[in-house]
């Protein structure tokens, strides 16, 4: 592949990093992750105001124009012949030699951004439904800025795979919060989409904002409020939105069924208008 380092287009194995650059020593960095359809970016604009807003709660700047990033993007999907995957951007505070205090940084921060090739929307998830784990989220108080501080997220997602589901919902206070990497929601008996309000609590999700827009479209009603681990179990469907998995339906939640425990009509129909309003 080739991957776009501080400026540079190179091979990614002849791409480097200093080992003081503080995404590496502290996790102080922020990213963004674009898909990418028919070689097309979905939502990029969105995605980059969240880098924004992200880099401003951490007090970083960007060095970057819009335009610039854009350029960038597009260049890498073109060099890398990218028709359908990911474009992961990861901007870090930059280098310094190891301090907690970072107030006498000069330096720009660093930039990195590679692509991954991956088919989105032929996915098995999507066809047979997920089954996912419940577990205390333990996360830290700011899961509302994007930053690659990910180790619980990424422990608790590997607990779900070794327990044979696919992924981890976290709770908090008896209700559920997100998923690992991806926006949680239920559908009830009366067909009403619950999802939590946005809060410092819950990563902004541009596929969130986009499939309550379309559920609006199509008529389907929308709450944006905590749903409980009851209310959960008792639910007719229930699905996670994100920009690497769109629309997946759950099937199952520690082991019990939901509704059929198959994946139901409410996340095929968001799935698609999802996939056709933003192509
Ligand atoms: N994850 N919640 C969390 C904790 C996330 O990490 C993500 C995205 C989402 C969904 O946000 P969006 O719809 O903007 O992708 C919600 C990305 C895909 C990742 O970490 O790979």
């Amino acid at each position: 592949r080739t991957v776009y380092v501080n400026g540079v287009y190179l091979p990614e194995n002849q791409a480097q990093i200093s080992i003081f650059d503080r995404g590496f020593l502290f996790a102080d960095a922020v990213y963004e992750v674009t898909a990418v359809l028919g070689g097309k970016l979905l939502d990029f604009e969105a995605h980059m105001a969240r880098l924004k807003r992200s880099m401003r709660e951490l007090d970083m700047t960007l060095p970057y124009a819009d335009e610039d990033l854009l350029a960038i993007h597009k260049a890498l999907v073109e060099k890398n012949d990218l028709e359908e995957g990911l474009v992961y951007l990861q901007l870090t505070r930059g280098a310094a030699d190891r301090d907690f205090d970072f107030s006498e940084m000069t330096g720009e921060p660093g930039i990195v951004l590679f692509t991954q090739a991956k088919p989105l929307i032929a996915s098995t998830l999507a066809q047979r439904g997920q089954k996912i784990i419940l577990a205390d989220d333990l996360r830290w108080g700011r899961s509302d800025i994007k930053t690659v501080q990910l180790l619980y997220s990424s422990l608790m997602k590997t607990r779900a795979k070794k327990a044979g589901a696919d992924d981890v919902w976290l709770c908090r206070d008896g209700k559920i919060t997100e998923g690992s990497s991806n926006n949680a929601y239920i559908v009830t008996e009366n067909n009403e989409i619950i999802t939590r309000e946005l809060s410092n609590d819950i990563l902004h999700g541009i596929t969130r904002s986009a499939v309550l827009k379309v559920a609006k479209l199509h008529q389907m009603k929308v709450i944006e409020r905590a749903f409980t681990i009851e209310e959960l179990k008792s639910a007719k469907e229930a699905f996670s939105t994100s920009a690497s998995g769109f629309v997946n339906p759950v099937v199952d939640v520690d082991g019990l069924a939901i509704g059929d425990g198959v994946p139901g009509a409410v996340s095929s129909t968001l799935r698609e208008a999802y996939l056709t309003e933003s192509r």
